[in-house]
């Protein structure tokens, strides 16, 4: 029952119809019993959204694209991991201070270790944008060897500049991903409406390679397709919504019911 001591929690995006955070969230709410209720708004004005997310006193809001490096700007503290990234999915609202942080690259570590060691493999991350700065993060301090793909070169370089990174290419040289053992689409090429769409040609994945689609809308890609008719293991954008139990816990003190998660992810998305 919503009451006047109800805690509110929230995503902030554009769009944010698509996203399953409130169905994530609430289900866990009402299997604990929580007093809390969880919200998506459209946002296209960021800074006069979280001034009046502020003063209103909400208790956490998960940020989604395209917010997460301009929300820097707007919030009183930010971790260092998400200032290193350079990025922002997660704030906590403390004692009125807005606190940021990143728990992306936590995801998708979670998602890719349950599968394989990153240490010395040769990972091709496609992508350069704000979901491809907590994935790179991740893969740097899991000691990956990683090659870096995107449309624009310029974007790549700079990514890569940070952790002093050599192997940058363009997306039209992936012939070079045939010989890396994990690639990792971080763009949104193959999401819904483009569902035909993957960012690089099928003849380039193979049987040896683990194949990781951050895309989730549809579950299964072109390119998981492609990689799963090419013999690869692949690893689904479920996989690391699943970890929305980080802000969960970060939300609410309590440890999320992760078996409530898999039962909504399975719900609307199989
Ligand atoms: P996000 O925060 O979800 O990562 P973003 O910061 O807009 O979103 O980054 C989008 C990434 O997808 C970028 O790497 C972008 O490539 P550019 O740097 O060239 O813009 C990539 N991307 C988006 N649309 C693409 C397309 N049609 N083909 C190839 N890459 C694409």
């Amino acid at each position: 029952m919503i009451s006047s001591t109800t805690k509110i929690c929230c995503l902030i995006g554009n769009p944010v119809n698509h996203s399953l955070s409130p169905q994530l969230h609430n289900a866990c709410y009402n299997y604990l019993g929580l007093d809390y209720v969880y919200l998506a708004f459209k946002v296209t004005n960021l800074k006069k959204a979280i001034d009046g997310l502020k003063e209103l006193g909400i208790k956490g809001i998960s940020v989604t694209i395209p917010h997460k490096e301009e929300v820097i700007k707007y919030v009183d503290e930010i971790d260092e991991v998400a200032k290193d990234i350079g990025a922002v999915n997660t704030i906590i609202s403390k004692n009125g201070k807005l606190i940021a942080r990143n728990t992306d690259w936590l995801a998708a570590l979670g998602a890719l270790e349950k599968v394989t060691a990153l240490k010395n493999k040769k990972v091709a991350l496609i992508g350069a944008g704000g979901a491809a700065k907590a994935i790179l993060y991740g893969l740097v301090k899991s000691g990956a060897n990683v090659y870096i793909f995107n449309r624009t070169f310029n974007n790549a370089e700079e990514l890569g500049k940070k952790y002093n990174i050599k192997n940058i290419y363009k997306l039209s040289q992936s012939r070079l991903i045939k010989d890396c053992d994990i690639v990792i689409n971080s763009t949104s090429v193959g999401m819904y409406p483009e569902i035909n769409r993957s960012p690089i040609p099928k003849k380039f994945l193979s049987s040896n390679q683990l194949v990781f689609d951050i895309v989730y809308s549809p579950l299964k890609t072109q390119l998981i397709r492609d990689a799963q008719s090419s013999g690869a293991t692949t690893i689904t954008g479920d996989r690391m919504l699943i970890y929305a139990c980080f802000q969960f816990e970060l939300f609410t003190g309590i440890k999320a019911p992760v078996d409530i998660m898999e039962s909504i992810l399975l719900k609307y998305l199989k």
